[in-house]
């Protein structure tokens, strides 16, 4: 353990040939908190988290994951981080609980049967647990992606675009995973290109645009970059968003 930002990123550049993708990134990501790098798509966030990830090199500029530097540390960084990727990677043949203990094992943990039954409950994914993965909906599936991330307890987790492609109510039981996991203290640094995602998730935002951060804060400060709204009258009308979630009995705040 050491002290600081869980993550640390200063000056990183990167250009894949002639394309520069990262021209100068600065980022601090507070212990035990929820951070969002939120980017149109192309913007860079999974060359970013790949940096910090130690599976691809920076061009310049420095980062640190729990204390340790990517390049001199990476083999203490991977001892400290999980990567959720873009991309699921559950094995679809295999039930969700043989996927979990599948992992524990490759990771040489005792107790793996007792290490996926607690995930399974955490995940509300214990009566589905002895299922094939290829009969699970797609938020099941990423929410048990998100679990095989966390045996062995890293303290710090990247999830990059953890909701997308999930229809309304699958991201919402995403978000609840998530609030849980930074919850009980681990560091989330998670990509995003929902607004609202961002919105309800982060305690800090960091907005990446054409190589670099251009507003960094949290929804609050972020708010406040912008003039003071006139106050008029208006009727609220409720997004579509609101509606469908009203209609099918879950709101974004409770997905019980
Ligand atoms: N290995 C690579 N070789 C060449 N160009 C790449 C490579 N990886 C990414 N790029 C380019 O770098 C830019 C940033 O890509 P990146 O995947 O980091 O973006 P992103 O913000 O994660 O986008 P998305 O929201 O679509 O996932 C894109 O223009 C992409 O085409
Ligand atoms: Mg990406």
């Amino acid at each position: 353990m050491s002290v600081g930002a869980a993550v640390r990123v200063q000056a990183l550049e990167k250009s894949y040939g002639d394309l520069q993708v990262l021209s100068g990134v600065d980022l601090d990501v507070a212990r035990g908190s929820i951070f969002a790098l939120l980017g149109s798509n192309g913007a860079g966030k999974t060359t970013v988290v790949k940096i910090l990830s130690t599976l691809l090199r920076a061009d310049a500029g420095s980062a640190t994951v729990d204390g340790y530097d990517v390049v001199t540390q990476a083999s203490d960084v991977r001892q400290s981080i999980s990567l959720t990727g873009q991309f699921a990677a559950v094995d679809e043949a295999l039930t969700g609980r043989e996927n979990l203990v599948l992992v524990a094992r490759l990771r040489h943990l005792k107790g793996a049967g007792g290490i996926a039954d607690d995930l399974l409950a955490r995940f509300q994914l214990a009566d589905a647990g002895g299922r094939r993965v290829s009969t699970y909906s797609g938020g099941m599936r990423r929410r048990l992606d998100i679990a095989m991330s966390l045996i062995g307890d890293p303290p710090v987790i990247f999830l990059d675009e953890p909701t997308t492609g999930l229809d309304p109510q699958s991201r919402v039981e995403v978000w609840s995973c998530v609030r849980e996991l930074a919850g009980q203290g681990t560091t989330v640094l998670l990509t995003t290109q929902y607004l609202d995602e961002a919105e309800q998730l982060a305690d800090r935002i960091a907005i990446l645009h054409e190589g670099r951060i251009i507003a960094d804060g949290t929804l609050a400060e972020l708010k406040r970059l912008l003039p003071p709204a006139e106050v008029e009258y208006v009727e609220k009308q409720p997004t579509l968003e609101d509606v469908f979630l009203a209609v099918v009995g879950v709101t974004s705040e409770d997905p019980q």
